[in-house]
């Protein structure tokens, strides 16, 4: 073997083994508790490493007095999986609010440490109030928007970044092979600000278990909001109460038909009692994430004017969904399917509505490419057929900033400079809230 050709296999055996052997998968979610960040990542060795530690500190910290350390808990998933996948899971505690942190992984001596940065909550001093990425529906194959989301979120454009369900298409594609790519792919934005999401129709395989392996976090959201079951939870963030739920469970349920109709019911009673519990004078807006709407297949419109009814009775502001691969957005509707007439001549502004607001953000990009499904004529404000993805400001209590649009990049030849397409599709809401 010549020199060359052994310095060759030398590096890509280091590669090979720098790649097998670091932690991946980071992802950062909330705990319910704002002086707490909660931190999962993976080894996709085969087995897992002795420990897995988080050591985090104050960015600006002048001395070493501030840091701490917590041990992470590991699981060995397997479940139809090509190479079981260790997947680790820590909660960094007692945290200082509003302020820059940075966190390392380590696992013993076995992998190469690695770092990231987070700021803790309520994270509210951005000019204009937190802003918030909106998708459902992002796969891996036709992943047009994943490049800017992962672009944006690492350069500190969003405070979180919300999912609303179907994710890589799909997790346990190619034996999970395609779920690790995908969460290694959003890496960078989501170990960086929290991702929080939904279950959607494309997890459901094997009784949700990639779902419920790789978002595990989202049992403690659970546990801290009195949920038994961690396909739905709430937590707080500055002005806003967000609720997670489940609209899979209609479609898919393994059990007996009791069974089933006790896990809607638990779910029902569950999402009464929390939208009840909110505090709207400290969190005055309430945004449901979920992946489906009544006017779609397989969740049925009397399960959902159900849900509606007490969506409706606790004057939720905005449901952010999927499914649909499109862009669209409702005008404020009843649970009855009458429209409320709060808004402007162009529906750009609803002021004062007590009608909640569906916004379907189903197009960031997947191999299903676009759909053009849409919400009834009589309450559809706006429907784009063209990818993209959305930013919510939360500028006060009174003004929420909802915008969309279209990834349109067009590349100059020469210089490589990308520039926004003229004729790039858009949307822009205000909501407008006197009282809530
Ligand atoms: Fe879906």
């Amino acid at each position: 073997m010549s020199f060359r050709n052994l310095l060759l296999c030398t590096t890509l055996f280091s590669t090979l083994v720098a790649r097998s052997f670091a932690q991946e998968q980071v992802h950062l979610s909330l705990t319910g508790i704002e002086t707490e960040m909660h931190v999962s990542w993976a080894e996709s060795t085969g087995t897992c490493s002795s420990t897995g530690t988080v050591t985090y500190t104050p960015l600006n910290a002048v001395n070493s007095q501030y840091t701490q350390t917590v041990s992470g808990k590991s699981y060995l998933y397997k479940t139809g999986m090509a190479t079981p996948i260790c997947l680790w899971d820590a909660t960094m505690t007692d945290l200082q609010l509003n302020t820059p942190y940075t966190y390392t992984l380590s696992n013993g001596n076995r992998l190469t440490d690695i770092t990231f940065n987070f700021t803790s909550a309520p994270d509210n001093q951005r000019s204009g109030g937190k802003i918030y990425a909106v998708y459902s529906d992002l796969g891996m194959m036709n992943d047009i928007s994943l490049s800017q989301i992962v672009t944006e979120g690492t350069s500190g454009m969003y405070d979180m970044i919300l999912h609303s369900g179907d994710y890589a298409y799909d997790l346990g594609t190619s034996y999970g092979v395609r779920g690790n790519d995908f969460m290694n792919a959003l890496q960078p934005a989501v170990a960086t600000v929290p991702y929080i999401g939904a279950p959607g129709n494309h997890e459901h395989a094997m009784n949700f278990s990639q779902y419920k392996s790789r978002f595990y976090a989202y049992s403690t959201l659970a546990k801290n909001s009195q949920s038994t079951n961690m396909m739905y939870y709430s937590f707080n963030d500055d002005l806003v109460h967000f609720t997670s739920i489940d609209t899979e469970m209609y479609h898919y349920c393994n059990g007996t038909a009791t069974l089933c109709n006790e896990q809607v019911q638990t779910q029902l009673d569950w999402l009464e009692a929390d939208l009840a519990a909110v505090d709207r004078s400290k969190t005055p807006w309430i945004i449901v994430l979920g992946h489906k709407q009544g006017w779609m297949d397989s969740i049925g419109k009397a399960n959902w004017t159900v849900i509606a009814n007490i969506l409706d009775k606790y004057k939720v502001d905005l449901y952010l969904l999927g499914h649909q691969h499109n862009y669209q957005r409702t005008l404020p509707f009843f649970p009855d399917g009458t429209a409320e007439e709060c808004y402007n001549d162009d529906y750009s502004i609803y002021t004062d509505c007590t009608a909640m607001v569906s916004i379907v953000v189903g197009s960031p990009g997947c191999r299903e490419q676009i759909s053009k499904g849409s919400a009834p004529a009589s309450v559809s404000a706006k429907l784009i057929l063209a990818y993209g993805f959305a930013k919510l400001q939360i500028h006060n209590s009174s003004h929420m900033h909802f915008t969309w649009e279209e990834i349109a990049a067009t590349e100059d030849k020469v210089t490589g400079k990308l520039t926004r397409r003229v004729d790039a599709e858009s949307d822009d809401l205000w909501i407008i809230k006197n009282s809530h």
